[in-house]
C-alpha cells in the first residue's frame, strides 16, 4: 500500500492532507522519515508516527470506551454531547460507530468499530451476546428479586416474558445481571416489572470484553489478544 493511502485509511486526514503530511517529512516509519507519499509499505503490523504521535496500522478499528453519564450514543445527539466527541478525530473520520446503545444516564463499557460485519454479529438477536450490568436499585433488593429476573418478567409490548441469563445480589441495593438480548431500556424495565427501580446502571462487560480500570471518558484499542467473541450463553 502507498504510504499516503495508508494514512488515509487510518483516518489521519483527507487524501491530499495525508500526501502533504508525508511530503513535509512529518511521517516516520520504523523511526525513519519517509517523505515520498507513493512509497510502498507493507501495512500489516506497520508502526509509524505522524508529527510524533505513534500509530499501528489496523485494517479495522475496534475500541472500548468508558462511557460517562451525560453522553448520548447517537451520532446525531439531541440533548447531550455524543460519545463520538470523546474519541480522537482519526477514529471519527474512519467512521467508527457504537455497537448498540446505552442510555444517556448509563455508564460503562461501549464498543465502537468501523467493522459493519462485527456490529451485525454483536447485535444480532440470534447470537445472544452476553452483556454484564451492575445495577443499583432504589429499594433494597429482596432475596427473591434475582430469581424473579432469571425466571422472567412480562414487559409491556413484549409477547413473552423477558429473562436475565443470570442475576445475583452483590449488596443490599446492588445486582449483577447478565442479559443476552438487547431490548429498549431492558434492565430498567425488567427491574421495574419486578417491583423495584433502577437508580444507577453500569455495564462492566460485553461480548467477553471487560472494562477493567479504564477511567470514565477514556478509550482504548481492543488488543489482538482480546477476542470480541459473540459468546453464546444459551
Ligand atoms: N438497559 C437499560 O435499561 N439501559 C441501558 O442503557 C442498557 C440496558
Amino acid at each position: 500500500m502507498r504510504l499516503a493511502q495508508l494514512l488515509f485509511s487510518q483516518g489521519l486526514g483527507m487524501r491530499r492532507e495525508c500526501a502533504a503530511l508525508v511530503a513535509a517529512g512529518e511521517v516516520r516509519v520504523g523511526g525513519r522519515v519517509v517523505d515520498d507519499p507513493d512509497a510502498e509499505v507493507e501495512p500489516v503490523g506497520l508502526e509509524f508516527s505522524v508529527r510524533g504521535e505513534r500509530w499501528t496500522y489496523r485494517e479495522r478499528a475496534v475500541v472500548v470506551l468508558h462511557k460517562p453519564a451525560g453522553f448520548e450514543c447517537s451520532l446525531q445527539p439531541r440533548h447531550h454531547p455524543s460519545v463520538m466527541s470523546l474519541l480522537p478525530p482519526a477514529l471519527r473520520r474512519r467512521g467508527v460507530q457504537p455497537v448498540g446503545h446505552l442510555d444517556v444516564d448509563t455508564t460503562g463499557l461501549l464498543l465502537l468499530t468501523d467493522d459493519g460485519a462485527l456490529i451485525h454479529r454483536l447485535t444480532s438477536p440470534k447470537r445472544h451476546v452476553a452483556k454484564v450490568y451492575e445495577v443499583t436499585t432504589k429499594h433494597a433488593a429482596t432475596p427473591a428479586l434475582p430469581q424473579r429476573l432469571v425466571d422472567g418478567v412480562q414487559l409491556v409490548d413484549e409477547p413473552r416474558p423477558v429473562r436475565a441469563a443470570t442475576c445475583e445480589a452483590t449488596g443490599p441495593h446492588t445486582l449483577r445481571l447478565v442479559l443476552t438480548e438487547g431490548k429498549y431500556h431492558q434492565v430498567k424495565r425488567m427491574v421495574a416489572a419486578a417491583g423495584n427501580r433502577v437508580e444507577a446502571l453500569h455495564r462492566s462487560a460485553f461480548a467477553g470484553v471487560a472494562l477493567g480500570d479504564l477511567a470514565p471518558g477514556q478509550w482504548r484499542w481492543i488488543g489482538p489478544e482480546e477476542s470480541v467473541a459473540p459468546s453464546t450463553s444459551r
